[in-house]
């Protein structure tokens, strides 16, 4: 079915732009640390004369990161990370300020992704924010010439960050990029809550089916695996689990879910979802075995976790079972539920609005700390993959913290001794 154009879908440009900004600044309530960085930001300008190009996904919460980083003194250029993510509203709403422009459209065919990110290329950004790395890919592959006056970039996710290390391996990642996924301010609590969270309402929303003993299969036991398996078994779901590293299958058989090979899964499931960043986790022989009516979810990152071309191969026929709902029947009449496209489903259902504002709130305000990093001490940091230095991250969580009233305790000075050195015993 083709997508409305962005004209129809806005209508009066006007009232899109109004309805973004509303759901921005409803989003805005419930970020205590964008809120905070924006004082410091908009008094300090540390961004001043910096160029942002930035692919992520444009909705409501990252749209406050762009004001953030706009307010902060830089020109600011967003495009999607996902043609399913967008809000067009949003992105309206983004480009209206004088510092950004958004080329976010929801819906674009791969040519026009692809040629958006070029038209944020060609601000010529001097700090890049990735969702997946397809902005740090486009920029080595067809525009090296910009990389000299790069000072460095932030990844967001995991699998930008495993493409990233790929490339440093290689020796072609030709500028300093922050894993900003791997810090615990992000890692532990938008992979594990926000996607456990936000899968899981977004699979319910989108069904109308309830959690309660269905059986749910998690592949992948990482931390977005984790969020899901655990969030499943709340809402009295039996979860089963799927995994190629043995640690993390031990990890989840001690946590007390049923772990199997995904053949075996395939058979008894009534939920899969699919959260291992790798490609082929659900195909032909798995479809093959699965009962009639099932639910196929992916939360990784690309659209490669379900086989949809092997499932198009076996089916008879394909319809929209509901919005987000695609159903293929297979020939003995069994049908197959595909949720949005098998694309990253808590952010590229139609309902879908992405991870809760609070998980964001941490997750951007890293992304904030480390592009003012980059812009006071970039030339500090050699090309390659850096981890985000440690006191950066403490400082997101602690204004966290603070917004929610939580005191905790410091080290005493015999304590922080004690715990540096090693001539200590009974
Ligand atoms: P992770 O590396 O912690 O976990 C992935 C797990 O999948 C690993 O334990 C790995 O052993 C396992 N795995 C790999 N191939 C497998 C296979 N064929 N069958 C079963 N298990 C397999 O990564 P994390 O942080 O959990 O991220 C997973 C994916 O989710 C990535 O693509 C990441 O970019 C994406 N992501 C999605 C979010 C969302 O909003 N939906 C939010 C954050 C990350």
């Amino acid at each position: 079915m083709s997508q409305p154009s962005i004209t129809d879908r806005l209508g009066d440009p006007e009232t899109a732009r109004e309805e973004g900004r509303r759901k921005m600044d409803w989003a805005m309530q419930h970020m205590p640390i964008l809120q905070s960085l924006s004082g410091e930001f908009a008094s300090e300008e540390p961004l001043d004369g910096e160029v942002v190009g930035m692919a992520m996904h444009v909705e409501a919460k990252t749209a406050n990161l762009v004001e953030l980083l706009a307010e902060g003194g830089a020109e600011v250029a967003i495009t999607g990370c996902n043609p399913l993510s967008t809000h067009d509203d949003v992105s309206a709403a983004l480009d209206a300020h004088p510092r950004i422009t958004s080329y976010a459209e929801r819906g674009v065919d791969d040519e026009q992704y692809y040629a958006d990110i070029e038209a944020v290329i060609g601000h010529e950004p001097t700090i890049t924010v990735d969702d997946g790395m397809d902005m740090v890919a486009a920029i080595h592959e067809s525009f090296p010439e910009l990389i000299d006056t790069i000072v460095g970039g932030c990844e967001e996710t995991t699998t930008g960050v495993h493409r990233l290390r790929a490339m440093d391996a290689d020796g072609e990642l030709k500028y300093p990029v922050f894993a900003v996924n791997d810090t615990p301010m992000k890692t532990l609590f938008d992979n594990v809550h926000g996607t456990g969270e936000s899968a899981l309402a977004t699979i319910a929303m989108t069904t109308n089916l309830s959690w309660a003993s269905k059986t749910v299969v998690v592949a992948g036991y990482g931390y977005c695996g984790k969020g899901v398996a655990k969030k499943a078994a709340g809402q009295n779901a039996n979860v089963v689990v799927t995994e190629v590293e043995p640690r993390r299958a031990l990890e989840a058989h001690m946590e007390g879910y049923d772990v199997m090979p995904m053949a075996d899964a395939a058979e008894v499931g009534d939920v899969f979802i699919t959260t291992t960043g790798n490609r082929d986790v659900i195909t032909r022989e798995h479809f093959e075995v699965m009962q009639d009516g099932v639910l196929l979810a992916n939360a990784g990152h690309f659209d490669v976790e379900v086989n949809l071309d092997h499932l198009s191969d076996m089916a008879v026929d394909q319809y929209e079972a509901r919005d987000g709902v695609d159903a293929y029947e297979l020939k003995d009449g069994r049908r197959l539920n595909v949720l949005a496209e098998g694309r990253l489903v808590n952010l590229a259902a139609p309902i879908a609005l992405g991870h809760p504002v609070e998980v964001m709130d941490q997750s951007f305000g890293v992304q904030a700390v480390c592009v003012r990093e980059l812009v006071e001490h970039g030339e500090e940091y050699g090309a390659g993959v850096h981890d985000v230095p440690d006191d950066l991250d403490r400082e997101v969580a602690e204004i966290k913290l603070a917004a929610e009233g939580v005191e905790y305790d410091s080290l005493t000075d015999e304590q922080a001794e004690y715990m540096d050195s090693w001539d200590h015993g009974t």
